[in-house]
């Protein structure tokens, strides 16, 4: 049996429509996404019409079922776009290889560096923007993730360019380390993302890794040299016990 006879038999059952005259089953248009089919019958009484209009809808619809034909709503394929993590959430992953591959950073564990990813704050800046200005107060230190950023110490009101840093470059530790303010401003060149680590998180490593200590005091003296602007003086030993000195200081090591 055609879907046509069924339908044909199911209005033609319903209450109230007329068996003197044949309903007329028929497609009315072949749509985009759908057979538009018309259904003509003639009620016996007219005044029931919107009771037998709904009755003979439904009967139709049963008829289909049974026949396994769905009704066809309009389809659409959607192509689903998987928004990616804003930049600041950079994956874990990346966090963790970015974090590894840092000289200082040799002598902590794997799950020292794990630790360490975790609590990191990732933060986007536009080029041109400052993300450290000299003279302020600051308890954390940096990571380039992403882009380069410029070192600059403000000379006679001119800014003189101390570094550019890259991917990989730490800084803002001098802050972080020593407690002083900021020595110098430090300003993204590109988009940059930097992985911030707060003074908690160091200071954790540093009471199980002396020698990253060490590293970062040599790290300091060096640069202090080099922020000095005429004498570029070489780094000496002493000069970066005495980092270490105040760093152990600040950090209450012994
Ligand atoms: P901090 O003083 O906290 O803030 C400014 C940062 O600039 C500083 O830490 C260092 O990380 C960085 N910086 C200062 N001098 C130099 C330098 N000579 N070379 C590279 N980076 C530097």
């Amino acid at each position: 049996m055609g879907h046509h006879r069924r339908i044909d038999e199911a209005v033609r059952d319903a209450d109230n429509v007329s068996d003197k005259i044949t309903p007329i089953v028929r497609i009315r248009n072949l749509g985009d996404s759908a057979i538009e089919w018309e259904v003509k019958y003639w009620p016996i009484d007219y005044a029931k019409y919107n009771d037998t209009d709904a009755l003979v809808r439904q009967r139709v619809w049963y008829a289909l079922r049974r026949s396994s034909l769905s009704f066809a709503y309009p389809t659409r394929t959607i192509q689903v776009e998987r928004k990616r993590p804003p930049r600041p959430t950079t994956a874990e992953e990346g966090i963790i290889d970015r974090l590894t591959a840092i000289d200082v950073f040799a002598p902590l564990s794997t799950e020292e560096i794990q630790q360490l990813a975790s609590t990191t704050v990732g933060h986007v800046f536009a080029p041109g923007e400052a993300l450290i200005r000299a003279g302020e107060e600051g308890s954390s230190m940096f990571v380039v993730h992403n882009g380069r950023v410029e070192v600059q110490v403000v000379e006679n009101g001119r800014p003189r360019i101390v570094a550019v840093l890259n991917e990989g470059d730490f800084f803002g530790e001098m802050g972080l380390f020593t407690g002083e303010p900021r020595t110098a401003n430090v300003v993204a060149l590109d988009e940059t993302e930097v992985l911030e680590i707060g003074h908690e998180a160091m200071r954790r490593l540093f009471e199980t890794n002396p020698s990253l200590v060490e590293s970062i005091s040599w790290t300091i003296a060096e640069r202090r040299a080099g922020l000095a602007a005429t004498t570029q003086s070489e780094t000496s030993i002493e000069e970066s016990a005495g980092v270490l000195v105040s760093i152990k200081r600040f950090f209450g090591l012994k």
